[in-house]
């Protein structure tokens, strides 16, 4: 088992009152497994993601990564996963303008420490296996959104992580550049990614292993 969530809780604390934006969430997600997470917006989506993908913590309850209990992990194990075992994929594509598709790419290995000419090797193999080996050195401006979140997967394919995570990549994107974001999300995930992918687009969310459905903060449905 890759993710294992047990009666895990979120509650944000604002000004004297409270949200839980998760209560009781208890999920498994399998190594290589491609698990649908839908739900209304505010129901907690985002909340689970950003816990799954280590950027935020429960506040009870457990998240088991890997068979390791998260809470239980110092900050420097928490980002070494963070940094090398998961890939994010957002809605906005949070490319850096100024710099070209493969400096994008290869930018979050240099916090890895990798060597200027390995990073770029690297970041131009992630950019040819999205598709864009012709557009490495163009800034974001020059490239369409479905283009600009293809560099955004080249940029979480880097890392070569173990698991995605994808907060609804196409909710940007006209239909037919977010067909082909999510043909590539699914060759990625037959290649052995494991892959979670937050969307409202029922034929996206068709596409996947299994569906776990969310409401107010609480799983109401999981296949
Ligand atoms: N940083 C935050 N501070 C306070 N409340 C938050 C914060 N982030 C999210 N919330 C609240 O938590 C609930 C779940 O939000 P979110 O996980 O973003 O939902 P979704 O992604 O499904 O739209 C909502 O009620 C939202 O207003
Ligand atoms: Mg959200």
């Amino acid at each position: 088992m890759l993710i294992q969530t047990v009666n895990m809780c979120r509650t944000y604390k604002k000004s004297g009152s409270e949200v839980a934006a998760l209560s009781d969430i208890n999920i498994c997600v399998e190594e290589g497994e491609f698990a649908v997470l839908v739900g209304a917006s505010g129901s907690g989506k985002s909340t689970l993601m950003n816990i799954l993908g280590f950027l935020d913590l429960p506040d009870s309850g457990s998240y088991l990564f890997d068979g390791s209990d998260v809470c239980g992990m110092s900050d420097r194990e928490i980002s070494r996963i963070r940094n090398r075992r998961i890939g994010f994929v957002f809605q906005s594509f949070n490319l850096i303008p100024n710099l070209t598709a493969a400096e994008n790419v290869a930018l979050p290995l240099e916090y890895r420490g990798i060597p200027r000419k390995e990073r770029l090797l690297r970041a131009r193999q992630a950019l040819e296996l999205v598709g864009l080996s012709h557009r490495t050195e163009h800034k974001p401006f020059e490239l369409s959104g479905g283009q600009q979140q293809r560099v955004a997967i080249a940029r979480a394919l880097a890392a070569e992580p173990q698991l995605i995570l994808a907060d609804e990549p196409c909710g940007n994107l006209d239909s037919k550049a977010g067909g082909e974001i999510m043909r590539l999300l699914c060759e990625l995930n037959r290649s052995g990614k494991t892959l979670i992918l937050i969307t409202h687009d029922e034929n996206a969310a068709k596409l996947g292993d299994r569906i776990i459905r969310i409401k107010d903060g609480r799983i109401q449905y999981q296949s």
